[in-house]
């Protein structure tokens, strides 16, 4: 797993071990309480040869590592792209044909939240930000190797991951913990070879996106917003986005600049 020091894998690594899977935490940053089951490889994305060495044994990589929020151009491309550009030969001088990559609803954040785009199948790429344009290169990439490698890859258009959904729109694009954990078992066991973009949200009674996609690979998400909704509108109202990518496809959102907000999705 890349981007192990960060928000999403570090919720679901207890979910992972529960299921009984052994880590390999990859991050650039130091992982702290690693616990039995895990070992920790320091090193950054671009560093093929360490990566190589970290995922050799593998069953799959999750690749985390990222600039997760909007930042200037050369940073997600050095990061997002190359980075993501080294992970996935890494894993495969490994031997490991599995990989589950991180992308974002950002990849395709102009569209309409209610368009037929959006909501039957999966769009094309409309990137609202660089941030967006560094996920939508995630996802060629990860086209690139599972053609060419025969790998199995799995993008999946993560909308808003946090312990509960938070936000005006959380009811809309909230992915849990135990769905997130749910999407890694499922790219682990899924005999539907190929490249796959899927959408990274849960359940939720409020959500457009078409599950589809994500139920063609097994990704059967289980938790639902909704069950949060008072404890939302208690704290402002919750209204639906426009365009999928929220503020981030605002017209005076400025490009380059990170949000850094906890509400929008990322
Ligand atoms: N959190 C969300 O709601 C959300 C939504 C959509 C997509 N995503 C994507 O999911 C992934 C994980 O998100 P997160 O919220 O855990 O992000 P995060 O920022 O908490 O974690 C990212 C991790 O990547 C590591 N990293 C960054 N640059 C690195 C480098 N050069 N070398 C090695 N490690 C490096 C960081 O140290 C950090 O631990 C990211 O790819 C993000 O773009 C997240």
């Amino acid at each position: 797993m890349t981007g192990a020091a960060g928000r999403i894998a570090t919720a679901i690594r207890p979910l992972l071990l529960e299921a009984g899977h052994s880590l390999v935490l990859c991050d650039a940053a130091e992982v702290s309480a690693v616990t039995p089951g895990e070992r920790v490889v320091r090193a950054d994305l671009r560093d093929i040869d360490a990566h190589v060495a970290a995922f050799v044994g593998a069953d799959l990589v999750v690749h985390l590592g990222a600039l997760a929020d909007e930042r200037p151009w050369p940073d997600l491309l050095a990061v997002n792209v190359d980075g993501t550009r080294a992970v996935c030969e890494a894993a495969r001088l490994a031997g490991v044909d599995r990989l589950l990559l991180a992308s974002s609803v950002h990849a395709a954040g102009y569209l309409p939240a209610d368009s037929t785009a959006a909501c039957d199948g999966m769009p094309l790429p409309a990137p609202d930000t660089y941030y967006g344009v560094s996920k939508a290169a995630v996802e060629a990439l990860g086209a690139l190797f599972a053609g060419r490698f025969a790998m199995t890859v799995v993008s999946a258009r993560i909308m808003a991951f946090s312990a509960r959904p938070v936000g005006a729109y959380g009811l809309h694009w909230w992915l849990s913990p135990a769905d997130m954990a749910r999407l890694v078992l499922v790219t682990l066991t899924t005999r539907n070879g190929g490249h796959h973009v899927v959408w990274g949200v849960s359940r939720n009674t409020r959500s457009h996106v078409d599950p589809a996609p994500g139920l063609a690979i097994g990704f059967d998400p289980q938790d639902d917003a909704e069950l949060h909704a008072a404890e939302i509108e208690r704290s402002g109202p919750a209204g639906s986005p426009r365009l999928l990518g929220g503020v981030f496809a605002d017209a005076d959102y400025r490009l380059g600049e990170p949000h850094g907000g906890p509400t929008a999705p990322r």
